[in-house]
């Protein structure tokens, strides 16, 4: 099969895990890994058997790859993107898209003038639990999409990894806001939101929790509960250390007809020991025999088969602009304590995230 040769620019905890599965894939390889942070690059490019990189530009030009997997922080996007596309490189882009309309804007518009590939890690796409609701609802199961309520929030040691860089809406509520623009595709008349401040403000001044209320031009109404707040006997459980805890997480789905919900909590396996319950993410990116499957293979697959079948993204840049917007508009909503009305224009800014 033809071999794919693909860069990392980004090796901390999501780079990592791309680098790994797509490594994994018989037909890609992994020609350099770039990390301003030289230990890092250093470390995942002796697991990939590549060149680390401390500048990015010099292992795009210097090992000139077919794709590239970008999982820099939120808003260092542009920068990799850019020159990616630039040389030609398909990308594979981690979420949010960006942390501006200008640079979602920036880098949908070079990745078209390049005529390159250009994919948004929205993961829950290629979860299977998520992608079923999906097709439920597109195929008229459930009627006429009303509302959906999602929570997505995520033990305290997330928001302590992250040491206050971002906003839990920037780094996690995106996903249920991409999955509820997916479910539903209609345009987004405007979104409200609130935060909550507690333990994780204290700590590092970013909020704990956030609602989102996310209205549809059509009456439609998505409803988000996002945080990183969880204790820490959540995750506090490390053998084996595969069972790393996930969440409290659930997508509820109503429709004139029939109503779907998805219980992501227990994720089917739960277990108690002396160190206390147990409730393993079995979905996202689990490991057997130490290799990763569940939702992140598919989703790494999926991207290079677009590759190598010259097909389109099932995320493109467009759905990521999409996500970006909703979620800048729930930004302001809680900076400036009002509803933000949609489309924002480009200049429409939230400030530093982790102030409010
Ligand atoms: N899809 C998911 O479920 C998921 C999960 C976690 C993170 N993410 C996303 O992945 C991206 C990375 O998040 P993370 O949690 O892995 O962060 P991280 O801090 O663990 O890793 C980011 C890495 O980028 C490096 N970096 C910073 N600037 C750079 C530059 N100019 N050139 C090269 N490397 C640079 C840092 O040194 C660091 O190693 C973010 O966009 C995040 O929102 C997605």
């Amino acid at each position: 099969m033809d071999q794919v040769t693909f860069g990392v620019v980004g090796s901390g905890f999501m780079g990592t895990v791309l680098a790994q599965v797509a490594s994994e894939l018989p037909y890609a390889r992994c020609v350099g890994v770039a990390d301003i942070d030289p230990l890092r690059a250093r470390t995942l490019a002796d697991s990939a058997g590549c060149e680390a990189y401390e500048d990015f530009r010099q292992m795009l030009s210097q090992q000139r790859p077919k794709a590239v997997i970008i999982a820099t922080p939120e808003d260092l996007h542009l920068g990799p993107a850019i020159a990616a596309a630039e040389q030609g490189c398909d990308i594979f882009l981690e979420k949010p898209l960006a942390t501006s309309l200008q640079d979602a804007d920036e880098i949908v518009d070079a990745c078209g003038r390049y005529g390159v590939k250009l994919m948004v890690g929205h993961l829950l796409r290629f979860e299977v639990n998520y992608a079923m609701i999906e097709s439920a609802i597109r195929e008229g199961s459930i009627g006429r999409f009303l509302s959906a309520y999602a929570r997505r929030i995520t033990p305290i040691s997330e928001s302590r990894r992250l040491r206050g860089r971002v906003s839990p809406i920037t780094y996690i509520a995106v996903h249920d806001i991409d999955q509820m623009l997916w479910y539903h595709p209609h345009a987004v008349r405007s979104v409200y939101a609130r935060a909550i401040r507690g333990r994780v403000w204290e700590e590092l001044h970013t909020y704990d929790s956030a609602w989102l209320t996310i209205e549809f031009a059509d009456g439609a109404l998505g409803v988000h509960e996002v945080g990183w707040c969880l204790p820490e006997g959540w995750a506090g459980w490390s053998k084996p250390a595969s069972w790393g805890g996930f969440g409290d997480v659930c997508m509820n789905v109503i429709g004139t007809d029939g109503v779907i919900n998805l219980n992501f909590t227990p994720m089917n396996l739960y277990a108690c020991t002396r160190d206390g319950w147990k409730l393993p993410d079995t979905r996202h990116w689990p490991k057997m025999e130490g290799k990763y499957v569940g939702a992140v293979k598919q989703e790494v697959e999926h991207f290079f088969d677009c590759i190598l079948h010259d097909r389109e993204p099932r995320v493109t840049g467009a759905d990521g602009r999409r996500s970006v917007e909703v979620m800048l508009a729930a930004e302001i909503s809680i900076a400036e304590d009002r509803i933000v009305e949609l489309p924002l224009t480009q200049g429409s800014v939230a400030g530093p995230a982790r102030h409010m």
